[in-house]
Formats: structure tokens, C-alpha cells, sequence
């Protein structure tokens, strides 16, 4: 299953939300709108907004204020891109050049401030504020996850359990509210909207997992951002944790050392290629995504199966499919 097949059904809500994110962060100001266009040019797979509509849909409800929420959450999700490939020191995305390639860190601070801040300007106007409510929390703990894993730079000891905590904040968080608030503006009974919010959570935890195997392993062509530069810039991922924690004392040592001095020579990528094959990291970190996967499809099975529910099933198929 491709993605633009997934979204087919609701082709037509996702350019509305496209739409509103455009007047949303428009701008009178030349320089701001500038870059605004320049973020527009290359869009990402719009994955949050797909889920709140597919969880309002399934709800029975699509209105207005559901494309002002997959808005919101993607220009929220485009607010934490940019603030993040300042912190990760990235040179693309989405296939192009990153805001602070092109205009440096301190006009992308700002500008992922603006973006942030153009988000919550929409929730404020547009949406209850119990849905509000919930996406300023997800967004505290979004930045507390970032704020942790920067923290935890080059700590080779990090542990599979510190490492899922990161990613459940700083990823996982985001698209459990995308399915919650979905379900929530569409009136969705409590059960619902709190499976939905357990589906989004875990699918959220093996996408980040997914990615984080594809640093390993992706086509930077494809994945449209740099491929092994988790490793090079201190972050410690499943696949590296696994490595370290299956290997002998020796590898394990050695590994560390090319950690600290971020894989300087190709016999040091040959030695985490090594490492990675021998203990079979990158398959065994799939499984955990798959893991999670399964879980997220689990809490489906109290949804009301006529609505859709199938659609939410192919959806986290092709989360842990994805090449891109
Ligand atoms: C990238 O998210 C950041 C992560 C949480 C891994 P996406 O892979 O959804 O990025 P876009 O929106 O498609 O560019
Ligand atoms: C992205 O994390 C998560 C947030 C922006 C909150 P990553 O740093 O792992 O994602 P990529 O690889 O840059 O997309
Ligand atoms: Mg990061
Ligand atoms: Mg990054």
C-alpha cells in the first residue's frame, strides 16, 4: 500500500488543509513570506493531518474546524523541523535545503517560533479548548523529549528504556493527539477517542523506530534528508543500542570509541557495519516497530469496524513499510 492511496479518500480535505496552513502563515512582511514560500515548495507526507482526519471521519464528523486542526498540527510538526535541524546541524529536508542552511540559525530560530506561534494563533481562533488544551500539553513534552535527547548526546550508556522514553515524547506524543483531537472535535465517545489515542501513540513509537532504522539503512534520494548522521551527531538510536548491548566487551568498547570521536575513517564505518550484521541490529530493531505496530492495531479492536477501521490498520502498514 502507497500513501497517496491511503489518502486518496480524503485527497480533497487534505487540500483544504493545505490551504489553510498557506493563509495561515501568511505574511505582509516580504522576508517572512519569503521563506514561508520556500517551506512550501517541498511539503512532507502529511501524515498527522491524514490521521486527525481519518479519526474524525471515523467518527462520523469531518467540519471545519477538523481541517483547522490537521493545520495546526502540521504547521506545529513543521515548527519542531525547523527548531530541530538547527539542533541536529542538518543541511536538508524534505528534499530541499534546510531554512538554517540557507538563512543560518538565528533567522530559523525565529522563524520556527513564528511558525509555532502562527499554530496556536490558529488552535486559539478556530478550535474548543479542550482539543487546545491537549495539544499545548503534547507540546510541553515534545520539548521536553528534544530537550532530553540533546541532553543525552554521546551518552554511550544510554538504555533501550531511556531511548524509548525520548522517542514516545518527542514523536510518539504528536500522533496519538493527531488520531485524539480528531475523534474529539467529532464528538467521538470516550472509549474511541481514548483507543484512537493508544493506536496513534504506538504507531507513533514504531515510526520513529522506522526512521531511526533508516538513518542506517535509507536512500538519502528517498528519505529526502541525510542518511548516518544520527550516529555522527551523538544520537544513540535502537540499532546502536543493540549493537552495544549484545556485543562482547571488546566490541563494545571499541564501538564507544568511534562514537566519541563520531566515526571519523571508513574503518570505523566499517566496524559499525560490523557490528550492526553480526548482531543482526537493524532487523531486530524492525521487529520492535513491528511490536508496536501490532499493539496499535490491538487498540483498534474496540472501534466500531463498519467506520473504517481497516483504513487505520493500512495505515500503520505502511508506517513500518515505509522507505521514505
Ligand atoms: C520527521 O517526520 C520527524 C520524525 C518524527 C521522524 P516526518 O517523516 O513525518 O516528516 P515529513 O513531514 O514527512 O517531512
Ligand atoms: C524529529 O526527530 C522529532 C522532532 C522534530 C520533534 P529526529 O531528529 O529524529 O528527526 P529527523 O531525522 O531530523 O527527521
Ligand atoms: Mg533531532
Ligand atoms: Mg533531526
Amino acid at each position: 500500500m502507497i500513501l497517496t492511496d491511503l489518502t486518496k479518500p480524503i485527497k480533497k480535505d487534505l487540500g483544504r488543509v493545505e490551504e489553510k496552513i498557506s493563509n495561515a502563515l501568511k505574511t505582509e512582511n516580504v522576508f517572512i513570506q519569503q521563506m514561508v514560500d520556500y517551506l512550501s515548495h517541498s511539503t512532507g507526507k502529511r501524515v498527522r493531518p491524514a490521521l486527525a482526519i481519518l479519526s474524525a471521519k471515523h467518527c462520523g464528523k469531518l467540519s471545519e474546524e477538523t481541517i483547522s486542526l490537521g493545520a495546526a498540527l502540521e504547521m506545529l510538526h513543521v515548527a519542531t523541523l525547523i527548531h530541530d535541524d538547527i539542533i541536529d546541524n542538518s543541511s536538508v529536508r524534505r528534499k530541499q535545503k534546510t531554512l538554517n542552511f540557507k538563512w543560518g540559525n538565528e533567522i530559523s530560530v525565529l522563524m520556527g517560533d513564528y511558525v509555532f506561534a502562527s499554530s496556536f494563533y490558529l488552535m486559539a481562533k478556530d478550535l474548543p479548548k479542550n482539543v487546545v488544551s491537549s495539544l499545548a500539553d503534547t507540546t510541553n513534552i515534545i520539548c521536553h523529549g528534544e530537550i532530553s535527547e540533546t541532553f543525552n548526546r554521546f551518552n554511550v550508556d544510554l538504555s533501550e528504556d531511556q531511548y524509548l522514553e525520548v522517542i514516545k515524547e518527542k514523536t510518539a506524543v504528536l500522533f496519538a493527539a493527531s488520531c485524539q483531537t480528531g475523534a474529539m472535535l467529532a464528538g467521538g465517545d470516550k472509549q474511541t477517542v481514548k483507543s484512537l489515542y493508544h493506536f496513534g501513540l504506538n504507531i507513533g513509537m514504531a515510526f520513529q523506530v522506522v526512521d531511526d532504522t533508516l538513518d542506517f539503512v535509507g536512500k538519502q534520494t528517498k528519505v529526502g534528508k541525510p542518511v548516518m548522521s544520527d550516529l555522527r551527531e551523538g544520537k544513540l538510536t535502537l540499532p546502536v543500542i543493540y549493537c552495544l548491548t549484545s556485543a562482547t566487551r571488546a566490541e563494545s568498547k571499541k564501538l564507544k570509541t568511534i562514537i566519541l570521536r563520531k566515526i571519523k575513517t571508513t574503518s570505523d564505518l566499517k566496524f559499525l557495519d560490523l557490528l550492526l550484521r553480526k548482531y543482526d541490529a537493524i532487523n531486530r530493531s524492525l521487529q520492535k516497530a513491528r511490536y508496536y505496530a501490532d499493539d496499535a492495531k490491538m487498540a483498534l479492536s474496540s472501534l466500531n469496524s463498519a467506520n473504517g477501521k481497516n483504513e487505520f490498520v493500512q495505515f500503520a502498514d505502511f508506517l513500518i513499510n515505509r522507505d521514505f
